[in-house]
């Protein structure tokens, strides 16, 4: 594994192997016992849309590490001037030893790892978000005690968080269903993955989707980007909501999910939200050690 790109890319042995280290390092942190694995190592971290999980769970990780993490703004770098990407990898690939880059394009994030020659780590594209849903299964599997026999749904828009949980989950071994709009489906080439496999489904119907299953997952109706669409996705997205109608179908004992930030009322309910904040927010926490691993694996050579 030379980046994280995206989930489609990752083996299941590797997606193991991840999950693996992270609950090692989890376990290490809480017990005061020192990792710094990456000692003398730098990370730029690239942003071009907002963060609060992934820039603080990012810059502290690489602290604990050991190593150190640059902040980089679009704002300040020549790319928001529009310097090439392929320039900027080159440059940056003589400074640095690893990058993470949040931004709209994939195309933009496998171009500089193309060009450039150290890790890149996808901290949200448009396309897909592979860091959350590595922290989302590590979750699952820290909850659930494992993988085998568990049903994932995911309800609400088609995007880069659907994306990433029907690979990563149909991946490591989960039923795994999706309830989107018609208009709102994931992308194309998640599809051909995911029709691949006997136990995924998509559907129209949230209840439909949510019938026994384990764990939920849902995510904001409009992204980052797609502000000026919210008022129209207010309307396609009516019904696609986490409530205690959607719960009643899932198992009794079924955990919620939500990568954050939440618009509650919106995809979820408030009281489903709360009833369920420990898996959220351990789900958030898990975003740190989640990364941690990624970064260990990827740049400690
Ligand atoms: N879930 C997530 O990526 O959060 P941020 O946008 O705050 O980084
Ligand atoms: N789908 C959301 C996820 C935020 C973490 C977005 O792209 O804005």
């Amino acid at each position: 594994m030379k980046h994280l790109l995206k989930m489609l890319d990752l083996s299941t042995e590797e997606i193991i192997d991840i999950l693996n280290l992270a609950d090692q390092l989890k376990y290490e942190l809480k017990h005061n016992i020192p990792h710094p694995l990456l000692k003398g190592k730098t990370l730029g971290m690239i942003f071009q849309k907002a963060s609060t999980r992934t820039r603080v769970s990012f810059e502290t990780g690489m602290y604990q590490l050991g190593g150190y993490p640059l902040f980089l703004s679009s704002n300040d770098l020549q790319i928001g001037r529009g310097e090439p990407v392929q320039d900027t990898a080159r440059v940056l690939s003589r400074y640095l030893d690893g990058i993470m880059i949040r931004t709209f394009e994939q195309e933009e994030v496998e171009a500089l790892a193309e060009f450039g020659n150290i890790p890149i780590i996808n901290g949200l594209t448009d396309f897909c978000h592979p860091c959350q849903v590595l922290a989302d299964l590590m979750t699952i599997r820290e909850q659930k005690g494992s993988f085998d026999g568990l049903k994932m749904c995911f309800i609400g828009d088609g995007n880069n968080m659907a994306n990433s949980l029907i690979v990563g989950g149909l991946k490591v071994g989960m039923t795994v269903s999706a309830a989107c709009p018609a208009d709102y489906k994931p992308d194309k080439q998640v599809m051909d993955f995911a029709q691949k496999y006997d136990c995924f489904t998509l559907t129209e119907s949230p209840a439909e989707a949510a019938k026994d299953a384990d764990v939920l997952i849902t995510d904001v109706w409009a992204s980052m980007g797609q502000e000026d669409e919210a008022e129209k996705r207010k309307i396609a997205f009516k019904g696609y909501q986490i409530n205690d109608e959607i719960m009643a179908c899932a198992k009794p004992d079924a955990m919620v999910l939500h990568c954050l930030p939440a618009h509650r009322e919106e995809e979820i309910t408030t009281k489903v939200f709360e009833d369920h904040a420990a898996e959220i927010f351990e789900e958030a926490e898990n975003r740190l050690h989640a990364q941690k691993a990624v970064m260990v694996k990827l740049m400690a050579k």
